[in-house]
């Protein structure tokens, strides 16, 4: 079985998406960590996150960095959402992701295209979304909590710029398939948006 989760930024999909792994028992991948991988190897290079050239070259990058706390940041993310609007760079991680979907034990994997592009066969999909204002204060009291400390103001301008840019690309825009199921986390707690999520899994499941 193959779960697809997508969504905007911090609107609880990646916590949905791991607390499915556990409750199916099946392997997950964040492919956001792909496209934030990418970012940071061409910041590292001193090289242009828009600069089409500089992002493909970077899609070469040491599966080891995947562990490093440096993708989860701010600037990774921003840096990652315009890297990702390159159709070059979308092209060279279509493989492993759809690699990691066909293990035979089936998989979950999160991000912006997974039911529109990366696996349009997925026996169910989710389009977790919620008000920008909620997934900036969850995005800013976790960015709290590891220590950085950029305002409410600057995390809600960032998420909007996010949306905009992930929305109004050419190349495999964030958009719902047609087939997903909407879950809006803006009134959910944690336990609530994860209830929602296996119910619309049982009921695609039949
Ligand atoms: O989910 P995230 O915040 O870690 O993703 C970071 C950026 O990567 C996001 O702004 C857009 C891009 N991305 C994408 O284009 N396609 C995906 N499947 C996952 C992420």
């Amino acid at each position: 079985m193959i779960i697809a989760v997508d969504g905007p930024a911090a609107s609880g999909k990646g916590t949905i998406a791991r607390a499915l792994a556990l409750h199916y028992a099946l392997p997950h991948l964040d492919t956001g960590l792909l496209y934030r991988a990418v970012a940071i190897t061409v910041l590292r290079a001193d090289g242009d996150p828009a600069d089409p050239a500089d992002a493909l070259a970077a899609c070469a990058f040491d599966d080891l960095l995947l562990g490093d706390p440096e993708l989860r940041s701010e600037k990774a993310g921003a840096a990652a959402s315009v890297v990702s609007a390159h159709p070059a760079v979308r092209a060279a991680l279509v493989d492993r992701q759809r690699r990691f979907a066909g293990q035979p034990s089936g998989a979950i994997l999160d991000g912006r295209d997974i039911g529109t592009v990366i696996a349009p066969e997925a026996a169910a999909k989710l389009f977790v979304t919620a008000d920008p204002q909620v997934r900036a204060t969850r995005r800013h009291a976790e960015l709290a909590g590891r220590g950085a400390s950029p305002g409410l103001d600057a995390v809600l301008a960032d998420i909007r710029a996010r949306d905009e840019r992930d929305s109004a690309r050419a190349a495999a825009p964030l958009r719902m398939a047609d087939d997903a199921v909407l879950i809006d986390t803006t009134d959910l707690n944690v336990a609530e948006a994860v209830a929602a999520a296996i119910a619309a899994v049982e009921a695609k499941r039949g």
